[in-house]
């Protein structure tokens, strides 16, 4: 089982994009199961998957506030065969109130995923902050995967993340955690996507994804109708990148396995 989290603390780099699309793809034409574990107030992975998550009556909240919780009491099937999610909502924002006395809070997500079983692939997707949920999520993922839009404040978000791996492998002894793919986002022809570009790519000539997800409104369309783009715009030039994207994170994965085996 893949644990894959979708990290940046910068706002709107395509994180919550990804991890819905990604792993639509993943369980439609790979047939593999996998489950998002949305990590963000804002619910937007269940939005993004059509899931009024106003209504849910269990969210991510329980599973990581109620020790007696498990991933299937909140794991709700989505329009899509082989991809469920665990859906969030605006009561995850009381979770570090709620767990500030316990010694292991942040542990919880790990707690809860290490138990769990079934799944191909867990995509976490994560708030635009840093704090006690983002620590969760490192300590939960085996991978890192960071969307990093083209834009003037891009590198910044990048370089944060970077550190906090760092800080992971040394600090929590996670020396298996690694970024493994960095993917450019919301990518236009104009001048300073292409100087963002050529830093990145001097920055991660390993990881940085040969795909850049370049702007296309079908995706933001897909998203506004509850859809995944598979299933809004299959045959969009937004599809034929988010599928790229898809197809490099499962060879990464494979080529990680080998390494880690040999
Ligand atoms: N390739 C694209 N072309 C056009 N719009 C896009 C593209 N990818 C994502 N968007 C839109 O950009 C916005 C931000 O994307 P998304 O929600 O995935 O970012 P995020 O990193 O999850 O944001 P947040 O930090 O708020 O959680 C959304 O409205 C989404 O529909
Ligand atoms: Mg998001």
């Amino acid at each position: 089982m893949r644990r894959i989290a979708f990290i940046n603390e910068k706002g709107g780099t395509c994180k919550t994009t990804l991890a819905v699309n990604l792993g639509a793809w993943l369980a439609r034409e790979k047939g593999k199961k996998v489950l998002v574990v949305d990590l963000d107030t804002q619910g937007h992975c269940g939005k993004s998957l059509g899931v009024d998550v106003r209504q849910a009556s269990r969210t991510v909240l329980d599973l990581l506030v109620s020790p007696e919780v498990s991933v299937p009491d909140v794991a709700l099937s989505t329009a899509l065969p082989n991809l469920w999610l665990v859906p969030s909502n605006k009561s995850a924002a009381d979770f570090p109130l709620l767990v500030a006395s316990h010694p292991d809070r942040e542990r919880k997500l790990e707690q809860k995923l290490s138990a769990l079983e079934g799944y191909d692939f867990v995509l976490l997707d994560s708030p635009p902050s840093t704090g006690l949920v983002t620590t969760n999520i490192f300590l939960a993922a085996d991978e890192i995967v960071v969307p990093v839009a083209l834009t003037y404040l891009a590198l910044d978000g990048c370089a944060e993340v970077l550190g906090t791996v760092q800080r992971m492998q040394e600090q929590y002894g996670k020396a298996d955690l690694a970024v493994t793919m960095v993917v450019p986002t919301l990518y236009r022809r104009t001048a300073l996507a292409e100087e963002i570009l050529a830093k990145l790519r001097s920055y991660f000539p390993e990881t940085l994804c040969k795909t850049a997800l370049g702007f296309n409104v079908k995706i933001d369309e897909a998203q506004s109708h509850g859809r995944t783009i598979w299933e809004y715009a299959p045959k969009s030039k937004g599809a034929e990148m988010l599928e790229a994207i898809a197809r490099e994170l499962l060879v990464r994965g494979e080529k990680r396995r080998k390494v880690s085996a040999a």
